[in-house]
């Protein structure tokens, strides 16, 4: 029988170098806060993990390193098994971390004046990357319909055409509003991007997370011209709480386009894996499926948990329904706070560090989002904070 893991325990992560803990009161400004926001889960790796890495470490020496046979294998299962999208090994290139590589893949295959298409609220580094990479910013916002988004495609269409827009940063599952694409969807994507000729970099780093009754769909898996035309960005990161460890895998199916991605990874000498990010990697691909799925249903159960508690108890909140990710978008436009307020009340009233929505771009003003990826006695303890302040409001 599988091992049960319990994901009740409350490991204390202060004083342990973590940004989301001993970060947050200092770049919130707050005292005290309860940390609900950068996206890494307060749960312990699967034991298998610490395994792997005890015994590499044994060993001793953490010369420079390369990605071996069985460190790619374990991708390629992982993709099947999980995913049943049949990658071949030669595909997988590496980059440290996804926003390295949406960063690198900006650079080589767009020109200054080309413009990137992003649909916001979204992960803020998919707006930087254009920005940073001093490439125009075009955004097809997400519609949002009693709580649950939508793609506006008749936008979509019209923003492709336009010959500047090159390449388009999908994300896939949706961070912040915890979509996950249909295949419909995605094939929609995949037909205006083929005509007008636009690269689609879909990043799908929460497509693991994904909660019973959804399915994710891997972009370059839907059809043969899909896979010829569009770059996968994954990484074990979120799937199993290793972001510190930097690895990610960058799926390139087309010659051409990983000989380019390729050659920007090599001219800032990234290729090189992180040693004990590769070992934990492996050790989680290979054996931490059950992990997951456990750790998926203690999610489910806390933002199952959180939806009622604004029914029954806050009911001027909502929260989208979540069918991927652990982050919670929390609709709190019925307080009448300007963008600021809001953050302020969270911070000052609630003592709660949680992603101002605005910082996912203007759509978001008026949200907040709240990670779920931890113990169930912290979801209280935010819901008691968060109603007690709202009753101030009342008054
Ligand atoms: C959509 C998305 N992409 C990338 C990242 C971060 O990736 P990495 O740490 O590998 O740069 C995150 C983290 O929250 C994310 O939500």
């Amino acid at each position: 029988m599988a091992k049960r893991y319990d994901f009740d325990e409350q490991i204390n992560r202060r004083g342990s170098a973590s940004i989301k803990w001993d970060g947050a009161d200092r770049i919130f400004g707050g005292k005290d806060l309860l940390p609900m926001w950068v996206a890494d889960m307060d749960f312990r790796v699967p034991d298998e993990v610490t395994s792997a890495l005890k015994s590499r470490v044994e060993h001793g020496l953490y010369g420079y390193t390369e990605r071996t046979d069985s460190y790619l294998e374990s991708v390629r299962e992982w993709m099947k098994g999980r995913h049943e999208w049949q990658i071949e090994k030669r595909w997988i290139c590496h980059s440290p971390g996804v926003v390295t590589a949406l960063n690198l893949i900006v650079d080589g295959f767009t020109k200054p004046g080309d413009k990137i298409l992003v649909q916001p609220p979204v992960y803020p580094p998919f707006i930087k990357a254009a920005i940073n990479q001093g490439r125009g910013l075009i955004e097809n916002p997400l519609v949002c319909e009693r709580g649950r988004y939508h793609m506006n495609f008749t936008d979509l269409e019209r923003k492709m055409s336009d010959p500047s827009v090159r390449l388009m940063l999908l994300c896939s599952p949706h961070n912040p509003v915890g979509r996950v694409w249909s295949r419909d969807e995605l094939l929609r994507v995949a037909e205006l991007a083929a005509a007008s000729h636009v690269l689609v970099v879909s990043d799908e780093i929460h497509s693991d997370l994904i909660f019973k009754g959804f399915h994710h769909i891997p972009f370059a898996s839907l059809s043969e011209e899909a896979q010829q035309h569009a770059i996968i960005c994954t990484a074990p990161s979120k799937t199993f709480n290793l972001a510190s460890l930097q690895v990610s895998n960058i799926i390139i199916p087309n010659d051409q386009l990983r000989k380019k991605y390729m050659n920007q990874i090599r001219r800032f000498n990234l290729s090189e894996p992180n040693t004990a990010g590769m070992i934990a990697a492996e050790a989680a691909y290979r054996s931490g499926s059950s992990w997951l799925d456990q750790c998926l249903d203690y999610i489910k159960r806390n933002a199952d948990y959180v939806s009622t508690f604004f029914r029954d108890h806050l009911p001027m909140l909502s929260m989208s329904p979540l069918e991927g990710t652990y982050l919670g978008w929390i609709d709190c436009h019925r307080l009448r706070l300007g963008k600021r307020e809001l953050q302020n009340f969270m911070v000052q009233k609630a003592g709660l560090a949680l992603n101002p929505g605005y910082t996912f771009g203007e759509e978001g003003a008026g949200f907040v989002r709240i990670n779920l990826a931890c113990p169930h006695a912290y979801v209280e303890k935010a819901m008691k904070q968060l109603k007690r302040a709202v009753d101030t409001l009342k008054r």
